[in-house]
């Protein structure tokens, strides 16, 4: 009726889909999972899930981020993250994978749960084994009260709000932003990091949801770009490092939103096979913000274009080196790399975004997919 869509219209706040609308929340949903933790001036980080059970955090042989498709790929950027600043070794698995192993845990592993909807029925199970097994269970949920929330020994909500669109968006940031503001908690605590640096990471994050807005300011260039790609029909989407993850993220979003073949590699990985199909049709999305893998990833775009790849890169602003060589180039602004995912990503979901709108495609309920999937 006329009345169901005039609501379903203010529900999606003038936005066309609620896809749309929570990737232009990110600014606000980044700042609600810092609020009241996160404090750059002070150089605190409150959160209570982490200090009632810092000692098995700082102390964990270690962890392991057990999650699937969206929520897996927070688990990834975190892994490098928790690595860097922590010095735990950390395993990422597949929720469906891990549960059907035999896997090994040892005493004092602590298993890290991340789920939008708390409801993911492989993840559920995965804990519930662990749990089992005498593994500490750390939830990072944002759908309070969830099921996986009330399974986990302690947690750290996200504060996202509803995410509608099946396409995770605003809650992968907000995983993001929940599983630094944990590292550098136990790396403080644990003592790995250095106080200037964590002084300079807090402020780094703090400044996260103001540069979320600047990226956000330009969405219509990503538009734009996504009109002249729109008809490709395979793309890679190519990282190093923190931005791998960040890779995998954006080629997931284009397959699920856009119906576009792609895949997500490690830069330098692709010597190895995907530049097999590297030609003048194939878009090669880098993404290649400033970080200590920079010089390397520009020897990979070059050898993309060398073959005639089509190149679009996610640049930071400074960067001049790039822009003189890729196709297509979105400045994101400069950011330490741990917590330059929550700028690159933006894009990226613009992108999948402009083009399954630009074909056609009913965004909000793509094909085939649940947003939670509560069966195996
Ligand atoms: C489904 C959704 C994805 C989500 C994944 C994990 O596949 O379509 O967007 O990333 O489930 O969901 P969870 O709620 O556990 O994060």
């Amino acid at each position: 009726t006329k009345l169901d869509i005039e609501l379903a219209a203010i529900e999606k706040g003038g936005y066309d889909h609620f896809m749309i609308k929570e990737i232009h929340e990110q600014p606000h949903t980044i700042q609600d999972c810092l609020r009241g933790r996160l404090d750059p001036a002070a150089g605190t980080i409150t959160m209570a899930g982490v200090e009632n059970h810092l000692q098995q955090l700082i102390n964990a042989p270690r962890i392991i981020m057990v999650a699937c498709g969206t929520s897996w790929h927070a688990g990834l950027v975190a892994e490098y993250v928790f690595e860097e600043l922590c010095r735990i070794p950390v395993e990422v698995e597949y929720a469906s994978e891990f549960r059907y192993r035999n896997p090994i845990i040892h005493k004092g592993d602590v298993i890290i749960a991340i789920s939008q909807s708390g409801e993911t029925a492989d993840t559920l199970v995965a804990i519930d084994r662990a749990k089992e097994q005498g593994a500490t269970i750390f939830g990072i949920v944002n759908a309070v009260g969830s099921s996986i929330a009330r399974l986990s020994h302690a947690g750290a909500y996200t504060h996202a709000g509803p995410e509608i669109g099946v396409a995770s968006t605003k809650a992968f940031t907000a995983q993001l932003a929940v599983l630094t503001m944990m590292a550098l908690k136990v790396a403080a605590a644990k003592g790995t990091i250095d106080v200037k640096r964590y002084q300079h990471l807090c402020a780094e994050l703090a400044a996260i949801p103001e540069k979320v807005a600047l990226v956000l300011q330009k969405a219509a260039d990503v538009k734009k770009i996504a009109a002249r790609y729109k008809d490709a029909r395979d793309f890679l989407y190519l990282g190093r490092g923190y931005n791998f993850p960040v890779a995998l993220e954006g080629a997931l979003k284009l397959k699920e939103i856009s119906y576009i073949h792609a895949e997500g590699y490690p830069a330098a990985e692709m010597k190895h096979g995907p530049i097999a199909l590297v030609d003048d049709q194939l878009p090669v999305v880098f993404v290649a913000t400033k970080d200590s893998y920079h010089e390397k990833i520009v020897s990979n775009i070059q050898e993309i274009k060398a073959r005639k790849g089509i190149v679009l890169a996610i640049t930071s602003e400074s960067d001049e080196v790039i822009p003189a060589m890729a196709d297509d180039v979105f400045a994101v602004p400069e950011a330490d790399e741990i917590v330059a995912p929550m700028l690159s990503v933006i894009p990226l979901q613009l992108l999948s975004y402009y083009v399954g709108v630009a074909k056609g495609f009913d965004v909000d309920k793509p094909r085939n997919l649940a947003k939670s999937v509560t069966v195996e």
